[in-house]
Formats: structure tokens, C-alpha cells, sequence
């Protein structure tokens, strides 16, 4: 039987159109779903939609729409995006499904019953107009933070989760499990945000009517972050324990921006606490973008938009750079420059030049037929080691979600190939028919080393791989034991490479 891999994303609110931010999670879950795919997991790869909630039910007033009509109209637009951006989850879970829906109103009940979820009152400020509940910090100079109207403090009875009463194991859990939640820093402030102390959870609502009502008591809608959280576990078929929640939970990793890591890494391992079921294993903060140095917002006109990129730099510039250009974890700053040099130098020069290149030449001495190597020689050697320690190294790194790094070591193959090739020059080796045996060992020896980096790199960008490894004549699906040096043989038909990136102007 293969192991098992399940990654998740957050589910992305309806309320808003996908943008970079979105699709930067996305693909870094894609990366790691197809990796795992390619070392032989039996790999489970969750996206989906967050659709209830006052925020969603608000942006349809405004549209003129009922909610489920905008969530329908939105969430066209994520499934959409995550084709062209070449997104291979296996499951898209709509919290609207009333598989979601069943299992949110069952882990409720379940929790309810064991009496970790109470009825109780809650007071805060309020705000009439905006007809929501405020914190005394939220406030702007004591009136409400949207509308700048005055607030009133006001009771409203709530259901709430007792997730005081876990502080102490959920500190216990942290610390027992180091790798749990990633990065350190993230982990540390998690760490005294718990030790400050947990207070009950408000987790029902009866300002609005858009979500889940609460089993038993119609009048509360469930809290959307008890709602959204749970669909980690609804999409995998709970409460039904014998399918996909059997085989896929506890998750691998959940991929959040850090902005949500509290949720993440605390609300949703006491939920899980309280109704008896295994925690996440990890889960991951990366951090956020701004743009040309400044904070992405609507209000600046300044949200960079995935469709608008695909259209002009192609799909995998735009994954590559997205997972290149910042170590994840880190926030990171989006230019149009930034892009553009990546392009020129690391997918034209680097990546594409090699390939085109070295297919061209063996077309051009082989007529496009592979030929055997003989001896090695230390040079050959050097870069057949480097190919087989980059595959070692890359391993490492994508199980530490450094997928930045991970790609260095990938570049660092492909200087090297661009080096061989200078440095045994087989334009001089095919004048002299003397030495036809070791211009065959040099075009097997590069060709072999970029099909064994394009296996690799297919996690990364699916669709120039593709493109690479069909010229280099591999038509086998890529594979853990694909990645072991000697997998081209000799007679294998070689295709001059067209360009796999076309420089951009600056
Ligand atoms: N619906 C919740 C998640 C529920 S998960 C059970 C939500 N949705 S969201 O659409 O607002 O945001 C989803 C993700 O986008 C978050 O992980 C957030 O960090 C990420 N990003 C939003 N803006 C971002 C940037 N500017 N940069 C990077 N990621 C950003 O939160």
C-alpha cells in the first residue's frame, strides 16, 4: 500500500475575486500534492470555497443577489483560475454541500453533548446599523471601526465553545510536537498567545441568517470559522469514518497565510480536541505579498490579478515566481520587474537555453538518435553526482516547505549543465571523427542529467516539463524510480527543444 499524503488550502470567501494572494497558497499545495505524487503517495489535495457568513451574505445585498447566487457566480471564477494555473486537487469542497453542512451540524451536536459547547450569553459593543459585534480594541475612538457611528454594549445569547478548558493540553501538544506549527516564529507567537490564557469561544450567531443553523436551535447560526474549519474533515466524507476521512486524516499540512494561523493552531486543534479526533500533523504559515512595496488593496487599485499575469508572462513564469522569489514564510514584495528578470535570466537563459541547445546538437550529430554512453570521465561523473545529490537535496527541502530552496538546488543542476556543456565544447569533439565515442558519452551524459531535473521540476511547472521531457524523448509517467540516473537509453529519439521561454522586454 503507498503512504499517504493529504494537503490542504484555506477555502477561499466568495465575498472577493481571486488574486494573487489566493493563488499563491494554491500553488505552493499544487507543488507539494504533484511532488508527493511523483515520490508514489496516494496523495489527497483539498481546495475549496468559504461561503457562509455576514461578509458574503452582505456582498450579495449589494450585488442584488441572493447569497448562493454570488457564491455560484464567484466560485466559478477560483475553479476557473485553478485550471488555467494547472491546479491538480483532487476534491473542491463548497461549504453551501450538504456534505459539509452534515458534518459541521454533527461535530456541533458532538461537542454539544459532551458539553464542551454551552448556551450563554455574550456582550460587547454593537453596532446597529452595521449590525455587528465589536471588541473593545476593534473600536476606532469608542464608535464602530466601518461606519465611525456610535456603538451600545449589548447582550446577545450565544452558544460558546469551552476552549479554556483546553489550554493546557493544547500547550502540551505544541510543545510536545515541535513541528506542528511552522515557521518557528509563527510557532513562538502561538506558543504566548496560549499561555496568555484562552477564553470561551463565542461560536454561534443570531445577527444574520446566512450558514448553518445550529442543531436543535435554528435561531443561532454556527460561527463561519467553526463552519470553514471544519471542512478539512467534512470534504474527506465525515462522519463517515471508513472512506477518505479513514484513510486521509490526520492531514499532512495545512497551507494558510499567517494572517489566519490562529484559527489554524488554535481554534480548530481544540474543536478537535473536544470532539475526540486526531489533530492536523502541521500546519504552515507563509507570509504575505505587497505590491511594487505597498499593501495589496482595493482601495489602491492595486490588486494583482493571476489572469491578467498568466495572459502576459505564461502560467508557469507565474508559478515559478511565485514560489522562487520569497523563501515561504516570509512575506515578499510583487513587481512587474522582479518577474521579468526571473523570466529572462532563470527560465530563458537558464533552463530553456540548456534545453534547446543540447537537444539541437543532438539532432544536429546524432540525427536526433541517442547514443550510448562509454567511459565517464571526472567531468562526466561530476555532474551525473550533482543530478543524483539535487534529487537528495530537493527531498529535504520540500518536506521543510522550503520550495524556494528546493529550486536553487534544481538551478544549481541546470548551471551546471549550461557549464558542462562550455566546458566540453562538443562542437570541437565533432570535428574529429577520433573522438565521435566521447561527444556520445557528452550528449548522453547532459541530456540524461535535464531529463531526470525536468522530472523533478514537473511539480513546479507541470506544462514546460512536459514540453522538455517529450523532446528529450520520456514518455513514461514521471516516478521516484524515474529519477535514478541511466532511465534514457541508448536509441531513444531526441527533438530539437523550441524555446521554452521566450525573453520578455525589461
Ligand atoms: N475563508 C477564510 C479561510 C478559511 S480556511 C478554513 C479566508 N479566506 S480568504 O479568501 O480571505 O483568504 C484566504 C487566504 O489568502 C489566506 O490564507 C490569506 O493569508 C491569503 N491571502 C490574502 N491576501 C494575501 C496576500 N496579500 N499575500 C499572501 N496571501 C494572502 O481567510
Amino acid at each position: 500500500m503507498k503512504p499517504t499524503f493529504y494537503v490542504t488550502t484555506p477555502i477561499y470567501y466568495v465575498n472577493d475575486v481571486p488574486h494573487i494572494g489566493h493563488a499563491y497558497t494554491t500553488v505552493a499545495g499544487d507543488v507539494l500534492a504533484r511532488y508527493k505524487r511523483l515520490m508514489g503517495y496516494d496523495v489527497y489535495f483539498l481546495t475549496g470555497s468559504d461561503e457562509h457568513g455576514q461578509k458574503v451574505e452582505k456582498a450579495a445585498t449589494t450585488a442584488g443577489e441572493t447569497p448562493l447566487e454570488l457564491a455560484d457566480r464567484v466560485v466559478k471564477r477560483f475553479q476557473a483560475l485553478w485550471e488555467r494555473l494547472g491546479i491538480s486537487h483532487n476534491d473542491f469542497i463548497r461549504t453551501t454541500q450538504e456534505r459539509h453542512k452534515n458534518g459541521v451540524g454533527r461535530i456541533f451536536k458532538d461537542i454539544l453533548e459532551k458539553g464542551d459547547i454551552y448556551l450563554g450569553e455574550y456582550e460587547d459593543w454593537y453596532c446597529t446599523p452595521c449590525e455587528t459585534f465589536w471588541t473593545e480594541t476593534q473600536l476606532i475612538e469608542g464608535r464602530c471601526p466601518d461606519c465611525n457611528r456610535p456603538v451600545e454594549k449589548l447582550k446577545e445569547e450565544s452558544y460558546f465553545f469551552r476552549m479554556s478548558k483546553y489550554q493546557e493540553q493544547l500547550l502540551a501538544h505544541i510543545e510536545a510536537n515541535p513541528d506542528f506549527i511552522q515557521p518557528k516564529s509563527k510557532r513562538n507567537e502561538i506558543i504566548s498567545f496560549v499561555k496568555e490564557g484562552l477564553r470561551d469561544l463565542s461560536v454561534s450567531r443570531t445577527t444574520f441568517s446566512w450558514g448553518i443553523p445550529v442543531p436543535g436551535n435554528e435561531r443561532h447560526i454556527i460561527y463561519v470559522w467553526f463552519d470553514a474549519l471544519t471542512n478539512y474533515i467534512t470534504a474527506l466524507g465525515y462522519p463517515d469514518e471508513t472512506g477518505n476521512y479513514g484513510r486521509y486524516w490526520p492531514v499532512d499540512v495545512h497551507l494558510i497565510g499567517k494572517d489566519i494561523l490562529r484559527f489554524h493552531a488554535v481554534y480548530w486543534p481544540t474543536f478537535l480536541m473536544a470532539a475526540g479526533l486526531p489533530l492536523p500533523k502541521k500546519v504552515f504559515a507563509h507570509g504575505w505579498w505587497t505590491v511594487e512595496g505597498q499593501k495589496m488593496s482595493k482601495s489602491l487599485q492595486n490588486v494583482v490579478e493571476p489572469n491578467m499575469l498568466i495572459d502576459k508572462y505564461g502560467v508557469d513564469a507565474v508559478r515559478y515566481f511565485l514560489l522562487r522569489e520569497v523563501p515561504f514564510g516570509l512575506d515578499g514584495d510583487f513587481s512587474h520587474t522582479a518577474l521579468v528578470q526571473r523570466i529572462n535570466s532563470d527560465l530563458a537563459n537558464d533552463v530553456g537555453n540548456l534545453l534547446s541547445r543540447s537537444t539541437a546538437m543532438a539532432v544536429k550529430y546524432f540525427d536526433g538518435i541517442l547514443p550510448a554512453a562509454t567511459l565517464l570521465t571526472e567531468a562526466d561523473q561530476a555532474l551525473k553526482l550533482k543530478t543524483e545529490e539535487m534529487v537528495a537535496t530537493v527531498d529535504k527541502f520540500i518536506d521543510e516547505m522550503a520550495f524556494s530552496k528546493a529550486l536553487q538546488a534544481i538551478w544549481e543542476v541546470i548551471s551546471a549543465g549550461n557549464k558542462y556543456i562550455d566546458d566540453m565544447a562538443p562542437w570541437t569533439l565533432a570535428k574529429d571523427p577520433a573522438l565521435s565515442g566521447r561527444l556520445a558519452t557528452v550528449m548522453y551524459t547532459m541530456l540524461e542529467s535535464q531529463r531526470i531535473t525536468h522530472c523533478i521540476l514537473s511539480a513546479f511547472l507541470p506544462a514546460t516539463s512536459e514540453k522538455a521531457l517529450a523532446s528529450l524523448g520520456w514518455n513514461e509517467a514521471v516516478s521516484k524510480e524515474g529519477l535514478a540516473w541511466g532511465g534514457l537509453k541508448a536509441g531513444t529519439t531526441i527533438t530539437k527543444a523550441e524555446a521554452l521561454f521566450p525573453r520578455m522586454e525589461e
